[in-house]
């Protein structure tokens, strides 16, 4: 099949945004426990991350996000928060965190932090002043608490499920020692949902927000972002599908309308990137409106198989709600990594929708060299797309899902509550491997204690110290590639070039970024933009003819950006 042309002009130009942040930079995702641990106890932290900034600026990326490292008993790994002013002992102290933002700054990299706003931990000064105090208190009020159903309350307010499994409801022991309430968590039952229809919850986080803001953090990602507000009446769930009554309510507008008016009262306004899951990418457009948060992630690039039409699909769907600038990703924390999942078997139907995260979290057989391959290719078609990349530490390592942790050592409340029949996510939380040959392949201090999940023997091969040596490594691709982007693609609008099936192709700014998805190799079709040098490459050399899953990006002719700083990375 060969396609008809699309020209997708973009809804609005790139908009210029506050903290100087554009919304076409690359932010790398620092899982802090996972990212370096400088103080030799097996657990990453401020000080490790301090010393590491270097490797993510000389990746040449424009911003650091910070997954929660707030005071937190880590039942959900900090997305449990005890103290929103207080830094966890593990990962450092207030003082440690300056000194991150100072040297980021220094090296030129904007900080956003991670706000956790739909719930809170158990710890949480709050919640345990709700447990001391009666029924209808103002202390209750805080959160999510309702009598239960059935004889003596025993059976829980309504049927809502947790997203880690479970029902989304615990009962507490009233101060008399009787059994009492139950209490909302829409995941964990260490994390109780606050009550965003109470004033109160939305004053404290403006405050929280300015505490940090002042200190000069650039933005946060906002965790579950269509999460806080829950249907009036909390009505019972029917069906097996996606509770509309507990996520995307019309308020939650209103919380990102507060947020947004605060950012913007600083000289350098402040970032929000929303973390949304719904059914619809559709829905995410009310989440950008121009008075709410400046991005949200696009997920739907992120699940799709390694198929041509259908990344076209999620591409053209993603630009069209987002406009100019979306928010990509194809790892995070919560999901495999891209390496492993681009090398299993691809099935080419739908994730049902409300089942987009499992999507990414498939297990069975894997051809990791394939897998690398794609992986590579793929962080190509990423970093060519207009608006921002969000890369997960590691990618740029290649690294692949651990999957042979022992199970006594996984610690997802994912695998906990699932009695070990869903893997969750620690797989894709294995302290990386920076040189082979220290001490838990240098993510640690010589002597250390052993690293907080532990490595496998085969992650040496992943070490970035000899990646950074040699010109063929994942490393050097991912930094030839993020250095190479902005001069190439600049701000433009992405043009789709007709082609034959499993080729994408597309013009923007003065590149031409060509993805062959098939198993064979292609030529560039003759009709596309002649007179093109190759700029990087992520297999091979010959500049007529990608490799099978390979992604090549070339300067067009007559469009000499040298003057501008462009280099050319012929690897
Ligand atoms: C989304 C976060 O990315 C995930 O890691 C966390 O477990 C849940 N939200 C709950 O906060």
């Amino acid at each position: 099949m060969v396609r008809s042309d699309t020209l997708r002009e973009p809804r609005a130009s790139v908009p210029a945004v506050g903290g100087d942040l554009p919304l076409d930079g690359v932010v790398y995702q620092v899982y802090l426990r996972s990212f370096r641990d400088g103080d030799g106890d097996g657990v990453g932290d401020l000080v490790g991350l301090r010393a590491g900034l270097a490797d993510i600026a000389a990746l040449g990326c424009d911003a650091i996000w910070l997954n929660p490292c707030y005071l937190s008993p880590q039942r959900d790994h900090g997305y449990d928060i005890a103290d929103y002013r207080a830094v966890d002992p593990a990962y450092g102290t207030l003082a440690d965190f300056d000194a991150v933002l100072d040297r980021a700054h220094e090296l030129g990299l904007k900080v956003l932090m991670d706000m956790v706003a739909n719930h809170c931990s158990t710890e949480h000064a709050w919640f345990r002043a709700a447990l001391l105090a009666p029924p209808g208190s103002r202390e209750r009020e805080r959160f999510v608490f309702r009598d239960g159903r059935g004889a003596g309350g025993s059976l829980p307010p309504n049927n809502w499920g947790s997203v880690f499994g479970g029902a989304a409801w615990t009962r507490v022991a009233e101060p008399n020692g009787e059994p009492g309430q139950w209490y909302l968590h829409s995941f964990d039952s260490s994390q109780p949902d606050f009550n965003w229809r109470n004033p109160e919850v939305a004053k404290e986080f403006l405050d929280v927000l300015r505490f940090w803001f002042d200190r000069g953090v650039d933005g946060f990602r906002v965790d579950v972002a269509h999460g806080n507000v829950k249907a009036d009446g909390l009505p019972d769930h029917h069906g097996t599908g996606h509770n509309y009554a507990m996520w995307d309510q019309p308020e939650v507008h209103d919380i990102y309308r507060g947020w947004r008016a605060l950012g913007d009262t600083y000289p350098s306004a402040k970032y929000f990137v929303g973390e949304v899951w719904l059914p619809s990418q559709d829905s995410l457009a009310s989440y950008l409106r121009p008075d709410e948060l400046h991005q949200a992630f696009d997920f739907g690039l992120l699940v799709q198989p390694w198929n041509a039409d259908r990344m076209r699909e999620a591409i053209e769907n993603a630009l069209r709600v987002a406009g100019a600038a979306p928010a990509w990703a194809l790892s995070n924390h919560d999901v495999h990594r891209a390496a492993t999942r681009y090398g299993q078997s691809q099935s080419l139907d739908a994730p049902p929708p409300t089942d987009m995260i499992s999507a990414a979290r498939r297990t069975g057989p894997t051809d990791l060299e394939l897998g690398l391959r794609r992986a590579r290719a793929a962080a190509g078609l990423l970093l060519a797309l207009p608006g921002s990349a969000f890369l997960y530490q590691g990618e740029e390592l290649g690294l692949p899902e651990v999957f042979d942790l022992p199970d006594g050592a996984r610690q997802d409340p994912i695998w906990l509550r699932s009695d070990g029949e869903q893997l969750g996510r620690d797989g894709c939380r294995v302290p990386l491997p920076w040189d082979a040959s220290r001490t838990n392949l240098g993510f640690s201090p010589d002597g250390a204690a052993p690293a907080w999940l532990p490595q496998p023997v085969w992650l040496a091969g992943y070490a970035r110290d000899a990646q950074k040596a040699d010109p063929a490594s994942t490393l050097t691709l991912y930094r030839d590639l993020v250095r190479a982007r902005r001069t190439l693609f600049g701000t433009g609008p992405l043009r789709w070039l007709a082609g034959p099936d499993g080729l994408l192709g597309f013009t923007r700014g003065d590149g031409l970024c060509v993805v062959n998805l098939t198993s064979r190799a292609q030529p560039v079709p003759a009709a596309w933009p002649a007179g093109r040098h190759v700029v990087a490459t992520s297999t091979g050399t010959d500049p007529a003819t990608l490799p099978p899953n390979s992604t090549s990006w070339y300067q067009l002719a007559g469009s000499d950006t040298s003057g501008r700083g462009n280099q050319r990375h012929n690897l």
